[in-house]
Order: structure tokens, then sequence, then C-alpha cells
């Protein structure tokens, strides 16, 4: 079946995975992929599949109304695949506007044209959303997140996330707006940028500075890998039923200093130096304002009712992600820009 799917946000680390996967995987698909190119934006992600038919790259901001109601107009999208976000927790910290601004408004704009263009008749219609199992809020020491968990966010990143999943659901509610939504665990894998735990703490080893640790490094988070998750989202988006919700998660649960220590020693290994000499760079510094004490997905509803499990164990995709970013050292000299070293500075120095 032909269909045009807008994927926003699809120059970043998890939208490029989704954008390579659905450009290889169906052909008959025309791909448009949607990114203002923020800092985290970076067309490098995607250069195995640029020049390829079914794929075209549209620069735009999805807070731009103008814009945005005109390319529905002249796109016509049969549906939309929502990534585009400011995504990093601390960073909201910093500049909570710039998260409502893009996470709730943005959405709400491309609701609302896609609502405007397809109102008369919504049939083979979808908008789906991609969020974050962080509107949850955190877990105590047992206990996961399940689909009908209330919503409890802590970070204006979250809070902004959970605030567009309201909208979605409110756009079905009121509008009929056919759409799905997913909250995932924490991803890792190629493309990510550097100031997300596993990145950052690659880039930090390779090049000798410390490892940053929050507080007493004791909050837990569940691992994915990056391609299980777009997969997941493959799945969903063909086979999830109109209105649902569908918890994404590795069934992977790491203490963030037992992570660091097994990285620690992957690195070592790779970079052939001497056992324990990264360990050595771990230094614990100034907790994260509100940071949650842990993160759990129950996953049971995708793996029952679309037959979705994690392909790679913890230890193979740590594996990957390490040689991938070893592999890939102008990739990640080239984020290390000026903008990233500012970044960098006030956060930690
Ligand atoms: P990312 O920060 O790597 O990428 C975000 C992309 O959105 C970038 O390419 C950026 O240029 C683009 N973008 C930002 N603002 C935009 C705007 N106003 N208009 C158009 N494009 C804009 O993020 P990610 O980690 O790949 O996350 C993608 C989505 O998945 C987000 O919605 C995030 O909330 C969600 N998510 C992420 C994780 C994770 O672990 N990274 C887990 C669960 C859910
Ligand atoms: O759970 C899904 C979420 O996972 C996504 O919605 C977010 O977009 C994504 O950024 C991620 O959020 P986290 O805050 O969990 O990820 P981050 O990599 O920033 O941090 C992971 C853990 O590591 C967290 O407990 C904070 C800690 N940490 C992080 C950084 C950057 C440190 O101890 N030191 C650091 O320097």
């Amino acid at each position: 079946m032909q269909k045009t799917i807008l994927i926003t946000g699809g120059a970043g680390f998890i939208g490029s995975h989704v954008v390579r996967l659905f450009v290889n995987k169906y052909p008959n698909y025309q791909i448009i992929n949607l990114d203002s190119l923020t800092y985290a934006g970076n067309l490098e992600n995607l250069q195995d599949i640029e020049d390829k038919e079914n794929y075209t790259f549209i620069k735009g901001d999805i807070t731009d109304e103008v814009f945005i109601n005109n390319l529905f107009e002249v796109e016509k999208p049969d549906s939309v695949i929502h990534l585009a976000a400011e995504s990093h927790v601390d960073r909201s910290i910093t500049d909570p506007l710039a998260f409502a601004k893009t996470n709730i408004l943005g959405t709400m704009i491309l609701l609302n044209a896609f609502k405007n263009l397809w109102s008369a008749n919504w049939e083979n219609k979808l908008f789906y959303h991609v969020s974050t199992d962080e509107v949850y809020g955190t877990l105590g020491e047992t206990g996961l997140f399940t689909e009908t968990t209330a919503y409890d966010p802590n970070s204006p990143y979250s809070a902004s996330k959970a605030s567009s999943d309201h909208f979605v659901r409110a756009y079905g509610e009121t509008y009929n707006l056919p759409y799905v939504i997913s909250n995932c665990s924490n991803n890792y894998g190629s493309y990510q940028f550097p100031e997300k735990l596993i990145p950052l703490f690659i880039n930090n080893i390779i090049n000798n500075k410390a490892l940053p640790v929050y507080g007493d490094g004791n909050y837990t988070r569940d691992w994915l890998y990056v391609m299980d998750h777009a997969i997941a989202i493959d799945l969903i988006f063909h086979k999830g039923v109109v209105t649902e919700t569908y918890n994404i998660g590795g069934f992977n649960e790491w203490k963030n200093i037992d992570l660091v220590k097994l990285l620690c020693q992957q690195m070592d290994l790779k970079l052939k130096r001497e056992s324990g000499s990264s360990e050595k760079l771990i230094t614990y510094v100034k907790d994260r304002p509100g940071h949650d004490l842990r993160y759990a997905i129950d996953a049971t509803k995708i793996n029952k009712e679309l037959g979705w499990e994690p392909s790679v164990t913890f230890q193979e995709g740590l594996s990957k992600t390490i040689d991938w970013y070893l592999d890939n050292n102008e990739w990640l000299e080239n984020v290390n820009s000026s903008a990233y070293k500012n970044y960098y500075k006030d956060q930690y120095e």
C-alpha cells in the first residue's frame, strides 16, 4: 500500500533509526523527514539513505504554525510519526520554556494541521506520538510502570511530554483523531548525542575526562537498544490498536553506578588500557534536581499483543554501541562542537 509518512525529528538519535528502517523496509512509502536541526539533529546520521527515491528531508520547525499548515496542505501525509522534541532532562532544568514550546505547542500544531487536513474522513490515517516512560514519574525500589500507571512527571521535560500525550488523547476524544502513543524507557546505541549518560561517558573515557556520576549513583534506569525501539515503533505503527498506549522497555534495569562500571570494563578492554583505568575517572558530582529514583517498564502488553521483545542483550548492545563510537570518531569530533563545549562547561565545570 502506498503511503506518505511524515516523520518528525528524523535527524535525531531515535528518529534517524526509525527513518532508516522505514525507508529501507518500505519502498512503497514516501518518507518525509521533518526536522529543524537543533543541536541534536544531524544529517550525518542519515548519509546512507539520503539519495533513496522514497526519502525527502525538509528543514522546518514544528512550532511554526504557518509553515506546518502549508506543509500538510502540500504533502498531505497519511500518517505522522512524531519524535521531534527537546529530549534532555538537564537542559529542561535550565531552559524549561524551550521544552514547553517544542514539546507541547509543537505537538499541538502538528495535531491541528493533521485534524484540519483529514477530519472529514479519518480512514487509514494515523498520528503516532512517540513518548517516554518519564511521564509516569518515579518508582520506589519495587514495581513497574504499566500502561495504566497514573501520570506523575517530575521534570520540565517529562511534564512537557506528559502534556503532549494528554493533548494527543484529547484530540482523539474530541475530534476522533486516530492516534497511538508509546512510552519507552532509556534508549542507547549509535548516533546518540554525547550529552546522555552512555555516549557522554564513552566520549569522556576516550578523552580521559572525568565521568560525572550524579548523587550517589544509585538511580535505576531500564535500558533498551535503539534498534529494538525502532522495531517496536514499526510494529505499533502497523499493528497497534488505534487509541491504545504501548509501553516499551528492555526488561533490563541497571543502577547507574553498576552500568558505568560495566562500561568502564568494556572500554578498558577495547582501548587496550590497563584494567581499572577508566573506573578511576568516576567522579561523584552534585545531584540532578528532582532526580527520579527508578524507571522500569512492564512491557507485557506489547509482548503479548504484538509479539515484540528486545532482540539484543545489554552486553551485546553495549559492546556494539562502544564499537560504533570508536569506529566513528569523525562523527563524534563533529558533534563535539563549540556550542556543545559551552553547554558542557556550564553543566559540569
Ligand atoms: P534527540 O534529541 O536526539 O532528537 C530530537 C530531534 O528533534 C532532533 O533531530 C532535533 O533537531 C529535532 N527537533 C527538536 N526540536 C524541533 C522542532 N521545534 N522542530 C523540528 N524538529 C525539532 O531525541 P531522541 O532521544 O532521539 O528522542 C526522540 C523522541 O523519543 C523524543 O520525543 C523523546 O521524548 C522520545 N524518547 C526518547 C528516549 C531516549 O531514551 N532518548 C526514550 C523514550 C522516548
Ligand atoms: O526514560 C526515557 C528517557 O531517558 C527519555 O525520555 C529521555 O529523552 C532520555 O534523555 C532519558 O532520560 P534520563 O534522564 O534517564 O537519561 P540520561 O542519559 O540523561 O541519564 C541517565 C541516568 O544517568 C540518570 O539517572 C541521570 C544519570 N546521569 C546522567 C548524566 C548525563 C549521571 O549520573 N551523570 C550524567 O552526566
